[in-house]
């Protein structure tokens, strides 16, 4: 805590309160209000947490003005270009880079807790056929619970481990699975010889009738996208995670919150949203129409994909996917995709124009997912579940860190009350 101290004074009655100012590694200084309700008997009024810091944390820094990202201080265009999914999964749960011993066990322990158990798998039948797959994810997620909750103390330090590497490891078969059942075919069991991407386009793409032979560059493609997607500090899916998780309950459960949470189109489902705004614009002859209507405030119409609650700059996970967008749909084949020269053509108006340039809207990192899980032959509605498998690592790690926390105490927001003044209950026959 340092010295530094926030005064505020009330108007009607001129009395003062001090508030201890903290600072982290980097980043503004906060004003730690937490004996302002206590002492001076009031709240602050902070919709959408804009200026509120919910908790203290180790794990990922954003500086949204410069467009930095950070994991445990790695940045993270270091870790696109040098590290893997699974060392980035073991960075941000212990916090530090793995010797070789340390990350051939880890990854020895997720490809053992891939396969999930024969009953579940029956969940999935359950369903209607066209049920959105983040439907399910979301409801079998939050029945892995029911599988492992008897012997569950949320602060045994090997309950923790064990809950972390089961929901890494089986998200990617619960993912597949979905897909599976949304198109009809047969479940495929996990591969433990192949690595984490390469098991999720065999449980994905395999069929019983045939080899399938996993293509490297979609598996390389897959793993990157996953290292950019893992962990984004408390966006709002981490932060309904560490909401649900603050109450005690199981955390299989707190982690399907996160999912629910991520499917929203302002979070994690603007990644569907943007290849839909793609089709729906169609050509480029049509992005000015559309480039007005994002404008127009009588027109709910925006630019999906643009835009961020902290990034007022290029979002740098954007810069490292556009990128490879461009070297993975040559090394596909699909470099004259239509839907990229059309992204690469919006993404040029709006950043040339004042209404973008003004509000600071640049394109976020579901801009260009879209078009890389496109070219790797997923549908729309398969989108957004790509993306909670590689978060589970970030929900996952936060859960940890939360639920170790001294200072932790069970998430109970505050209001200011505009209802109905106090009023006493009238019978039926007197209220005319
Ligand atoms: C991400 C997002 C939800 C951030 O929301 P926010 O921090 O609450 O910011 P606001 O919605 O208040 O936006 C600020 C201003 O920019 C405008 N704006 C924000 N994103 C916009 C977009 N994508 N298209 C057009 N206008 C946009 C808002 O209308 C608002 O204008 P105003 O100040 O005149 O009212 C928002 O930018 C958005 O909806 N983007 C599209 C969805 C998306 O890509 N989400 C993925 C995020 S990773």
């Amino acid at each position: 805590m340092s010295e530094q101290k926030l005064v505020l004074s009330d108007p009607a009655t001129g009395k003062q309160c001090e508030l201890p100012v903290r600072k982290g590694t980097h980043g503004p200084a906060v004003a730690d209000i937490g004996s302002l309700y206590r002492e001076h008997a009031m709240f602050t009024y902070d919709p959408g947490f804009v200026s509120t810091a919910s908790c203290r944390s180790d794990i990922t820094y954003i500086d949204g003005n410069q467009g930095i990202l950070l994991y445990r201080g790695y940045p993270i265009e270091q870790l696109a270009e040098k590290s893997n999914f699974i060392e980035v999964a073991y960075l941000l749960l212990y916090g530090e880079l793995p010797t070789q011993t340390q990350l051939d066990t880890f990854n020895h322990s997720i490809r053992y807790h891939t396969m999930i158990h024969e009953s579940l798998r029956d969940f999935f039948r359950g369903f209607h056929y066209d049920a959105h797959p983040m439907a399910m994810l979301t409801g079998v997620v939050g029945s892995l619970s029911a599988f492992y909750n008897a012997a569950q103390d949320t602060r045994n330090k090997d309950d923790q481990e064990i809950f972390a590497h089961r929901m890494i490891a089986k998200i990617p078969t619960i993912a597949a699975c979905a897909y599976k059942h949304s198109i009809g075919q047969p479940f495929v069991y996990p591969r433990n010889d192949l690595d984490y991407a390469s098991n999720l386009l065999h449980m994905l793409f395999a069929v019983p009738a045939e080899t399938y032979e996993v293509d490297p560059v979609a598996a390389q493609a897959l793993d990157m996208l996953f290292i950019l997607h893992a962990d984004h500090e408390q966006n709002a899916s981490t932060s309904t995670v560490r909401l649900a998780g603050s109450s005690g309950t199981n955390p299989y459960a707190a982690i399907s919150a996160g999912v629910a949470c991520l499917w929203g189109p302002a979070h994690g489902g603007a990644n569907e949203a943007v290849l839909n705004m793609l089709e729906q614009i169609g050509d480029v002859k049509q992005i000015p129409q559309y480039i007005a209507k994002a404008k127009d405030k009588n027109d709910a119409f925006r630019l999906m994909g643009f835009g961020h609650r902290v990034y007022k700059n290029y979002d740098p996970r954007a810069t490292v996917i556009r990128g490879m967008c461009h070297k993975i749909l040559q090394r596909l084949g699909k470099e004259n995709d239509p839907l990229f020269e059309l992204a690469l053509e919006l993404e040029q108006i709006a950043l040339n124009d004042e209404y973008f340039k003004e509000k600071k809207l640049y394109p976020n990192v579901d801009f260009y997912s879209g078009i890389i899980y496109k070219a790797l032959g997923l549908p729309t509605n398969m989108f957004t579940v790509m993306f909670a498998i590689a978060r589970t690592v970030g929900w996952v790690a936060h859960w940890i860190e939360m639920t170790n926390d001294p200072e932790q105490r069970i998430g109970r927001p505050r209001q200011i009350y505009t209802g109905a003044a106090q009023r006493d209950y009238l019978d039926p026959a007197q209220r005319d």
